[in-house]
Parts: C-alpha cells; sequence; structure tokens
C-alpha cells in the first residue's frame, strides 16, 4: 500500500511550538500538509506569551522543505479562534484538517481548586477546540470535508488525583469529539480524539524517568492517521503512547429491567446491573434508544 500522504491539505495544529504539538506539525509537514502552527508561546500554566515557539517550528518546517506559517492567536477566545481559520484560509485558502492541541495545566486538589483554575483550564482546552474547530467547520461543510482530532486525556477518562477542572475540560472534549462525529457524517467531516502519554514540559515531573521511551514523536503517527483522507473511523478515542496505540470505548452493560422498579431492586440487582458481560458499545444515543425501546416493548 502507498505510504499516507497529505498533498495538496491544509492543517492547523493548535499548541504546535513544542512538546506534541510540534511533533504533530513537522510530521504533518513532512508528508505534504501545509501546516498553520499555532502557538501562544505561554508558560505551562499559561502565563505570558512569545512569538518564537511558533516562528521556530515554521522555520524548522521550512528548512526541510515543507510549508508552514506562524499563528500566535490564543485558542481561548472566539475572537482567536476565528483569527486562527482566517489566517489559514488567507495563506492557503482552505482547511482540511484541525488537530485540537493546545494546553495549559492548573492543578490543585479539588478541596483548594478556585472558579478561576477552572475557567482558565476549560477556556484552552475544552473552549479552545471549540472556538477552533467551529469557523473550520463552517468552511469544511462547504467543502463536504474535514478531519478534527482532539486531543483529550487518561486524566478525565479515567480520572487523576489534581486535575478537576483538566479531567472536566478532557472528557468534554470526548463529548465533542462524539457529536461533532454526529453531525459531521454525512458531510465527511470525522471527530476523533486521542488521550496521549508523552514526556513534554507537560509532564517531565511524573514522567521523567521513562525518558526516550516516550517521546511526543511517537503519538504523531496517530494523529497523522486520524487526520487522513483513509481514517476509517469517526467519534472514536485512542490512547497512544510511547508507540502503543489502543482504543477508549464507552461500553454499556445488559443491565437489568423491572417496570415497576423500586430502590429494593436496585441494591438486589446491582451486581447484575454492574456486569460486563454482555456489554455493548454504542456507536451515538440512538443505538442506546433502540436498545431501551425493545426492551421496553
Ligand atoms: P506543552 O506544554 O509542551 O504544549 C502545549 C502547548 O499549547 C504549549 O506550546 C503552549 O504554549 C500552547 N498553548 C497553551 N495555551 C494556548 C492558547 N490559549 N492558545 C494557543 N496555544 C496555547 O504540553 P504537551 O504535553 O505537548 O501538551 C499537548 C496537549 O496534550 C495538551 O492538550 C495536553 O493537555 C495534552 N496531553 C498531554 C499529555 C502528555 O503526557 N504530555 C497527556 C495527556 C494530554
Amino acid at each position: 500500500m502507498a505510504d499516507i500522504g497529505f498533498d495538496g491539505r491544509v492543517a492547523i495544529v493548535t499548541g504546535a511550538g513544542g512538546g506534541l504539538g510540534r511533533e504533530h506539525a513537522l510530521l504533518l509537514a513532512s508528508r505534504g500538509a501545509r501546516v498553520v502552527v499555532n502557538d501562544v508561546g505561554g508558560s505551562v500554566s499559561g502565563e505570558g506569551g512569545d512569538a518564537g515557539p511558533a516562528q521556530r517550528v515554521v522555520d524548522e518546517i521550512n528548512a526541510a522543505g515543507g510549508e508552514a506559517v506562524p499563528d500566535t492567536n490564543s485558542v481561548a477566545t472566539p475572537d482567536g479562534g476565528a483569527a486562527i481559520v482566517a489566517n489559514a484560509l488567507e495563506h492557503f485558502g482552505q482547511v482540511d484538517i484541525v488537530v485540537n492541541n493546545a494546553g495549559i495545566l492548573r492543578d490543585k486538589s479539588f478541596q483548594n481548586m478556585s472558579p478561576d483554575m477552572l475557567e482558565a483550564v476549560l477556556d484552552v482546552h475544552l473552549k479552545g477546540a471549540f472556538y477552533v474547530s467551529r469557523p473550520a467547520w463552517v468552511h469544511m461543510r462547504e467543502r463536504s470535508y474535514g478531519r478534527i482530532v482532539n486531543t483529550s486525556s487518561n486524566s478525565g477518562i479515567l480520572g487523576n488525583f489534581g486535575q478537576s477542572n483538566y479531567g472536566a475540560a478532557k472528557m468534554g472534549l470526548v463529548g465533542l469529539t462524539r457529536v461533532l462525529a454526529v453531525e459531521g457524517a454525512k458531510h465527511n467531516i470525522k471527530v476523533n480524539a486521542i488521550a496521549p502519554v508523552a514526556l513534554t514540559r507537560m509532564t517531565e515531573e511524573i514522567l521523567g524517568s521513562m525518558g526516550e521511551k516516550i517521546k511526543p514523536g511517537l503519538v504523531s503517527p496517530v494523529v497523522a492517521y486520524l487526520a487522513h483522507e483513509d481514517c476509517p473511523v469517526t467519534g472514536e478515542v485512542y490512547s497512544a503512547a510511547g508507540g502503543r496505540i489502543a482504543r477508549f470505548f464507552v461500553g454499556l452493560t445488559p443491565g437489568y429491567y423491572n417496570p415497576s422498579l423500586t430502590v429494593e431492586d436496585v441494591r438486589d440487582h446491582f451486581a447484575e446491573i454492574r456486569a460486563e458481560d454482555g456489554y455493548i458499545v454504542p456507536a451515538s444515543n440512538s443505538d442506546e434508544i433502540s436498545l431501551l425501546l425493545k426492551q421496553l416493548r
């Protein structure tokens, strides 16, 4: 089979001045995509700004014979998102791929988590993906083509101490991914998510000991495949770490049915309700509703 290529495609990669985003941008560009390298160039906690990181990645891409433009707008506002997409349209005339990767951390135990720490994290991760994807979506629908890859995290999907803001944002991205997959289906817009693990400045304190084994560049092939025309799936979430790729999914147990359910029934049948044998993986909420209708009949 032929190698995976992106000739003629235009990609926006947010937060691409370093870490995972930089690797995604370099890989897509090396395979022929023209890339908008977006990054505000702030700290891990989202303070400050610097045009240097985005420009350096653009220089790297151009030096390797690729094509890229820098973008320093923040994803965290509707205007910023619109400006990023406008930049792509102005320079390259189209947007085929959006990789929502920009991110910050403001960790604290829930006891000490303040509303502004929640807002800042939701703004960049969850609303940021919304703000960039929506103007791109309008354009993608017109052209009946699009690929969006969102960046979730096992901190949200599975839970992690001190990350109630981040976990909420990251699981919110799974919901966004699934709804956009449903809405994009008839427009040839596919939307998937990754939950990466990689050594970057964001994770060096906790993952430092795993070193080279979890290089961020080992996550990018997953992003590139999900961003490719041949991507066979939509609305799915892939764990990507150190060269291992696996699928996260939401399963529904067969459960227990009783048309005159009481609270004691719930207590007495709890093991059956939880039992995983025979679970299904609904593709959308209509799968669950059809199952329910069958039982109710
Ligand atoms: P990183 O800190 O190297 O990269 C994040 C980039 O986003 C930075 O370059 C930063 O300047 C940029 N950014 C922050 N706020 C922005 C904004 N408002 N607008 C535009 N750019 C902005 O960290 P890393 O690890 O590369 O993170 C990339 C993504 O992967 C994040 O969404 C992160 O939450 C996610 N992730 C990373 C994991 C890991 O193991 N490294 C684990 C799970 C998720």
